[in-house]
């Protein structure tokens, strides 16, 4: 299973990054809002620190000009991914980006059947949002479940993103499930690091062994 960490923050990506977990990065208008940095220059500095999958979303709405948005993104760096809504206009991108070589990731997918036409079209991601969904009062997990189900049916070459993750049982659901990818933010990552038991555990060990020592220099 593939990590992309859901940020456009520098500090929190080359953490992550020096760690060795991660395997791209995601970002949207929002997560670039946050950095208040400019867009494309940070994009290029995203791009230098990961040799990974890139996610940077177009802004327009119409075809021509996520398709032309598009073309511009993917200069930054070899690694850039275009996410594109899930719209009728954003799958009409999908299909002539992809054409041209341009990797593409759906996004703000919240059912089964969005899931199945971008797979249909040669989406080379496609990204569930199950936070908002969960955040709605919907089974975010059978909707991943029945996603998968679908996936796994066909020779699609879609790569499943589990994105909006809210918690670190998010990501055990989504492995659980054999979901490609999961993009799961920086506070989230870092509590997939921790347990109790490990740091008590430590405790205990580094204890007894100065017990050790004392013991054999008396
Ligand atoms: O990758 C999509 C993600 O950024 C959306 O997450 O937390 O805004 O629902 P959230």
């Amino acid at each position: 299973m593939k990590f992309f960490i859901d940020t456009a923050n520098l500090e929190q990506i080359k953490e992550m990054q020096d760690l060795g977990i991660i395997d791209g990065v995601t970002t949207n208008p929002t997560l670039l809002s946050k950095e208040g940095a400019e867009p494309i220059e940070q994009l290029k500095k995203i791009c230098e620190i990961v040799d990974g999958p890139v996610s940077a979303e177009v802004i327009g709405l119409k075809t021509e000009e996520m398709v032309k948005e598009a073309r511009e993104l993917a200069k930054i760096a070899p690694n850039i991914v275009i996410k594109i809504p899930m719209t009728k206009e954003g799958i009409k991108a999908v299909k002539i980006l992809e054409s041209e070589g341009i990797k593409t990731n759906v996004t703000l997918v919240f059912s089964q059947n969005q899931i199945l036409i971008a797979a249909k079209v040669g989406a080379s991601y496609i990204s569930p949002f199950i936070g908002r969904l969960m955040d709605n009062g919907q089974d975010e997990i059978d909707m991943l479940w029945e996603s998968m189900q679908i996936i796994n049916a066909y020779d699609f070459k879609s790569e499943i993103i589990v994105a909006s993750i809210r918690n670190a049982r998010h990501v055990i659901e989504a492995a659980k499930m054999g979901a490609h990818i999961a993009t799961i933010p920086f506070a989230v990552l870092e509590k997939m690091f921790v347990h109790p038991n490990t740091e008590k555990g430590l405790k205990a060990f580094l204890d007894d062994w100065e017990k050790l020592k004392n013991q054999l220099k008396s």
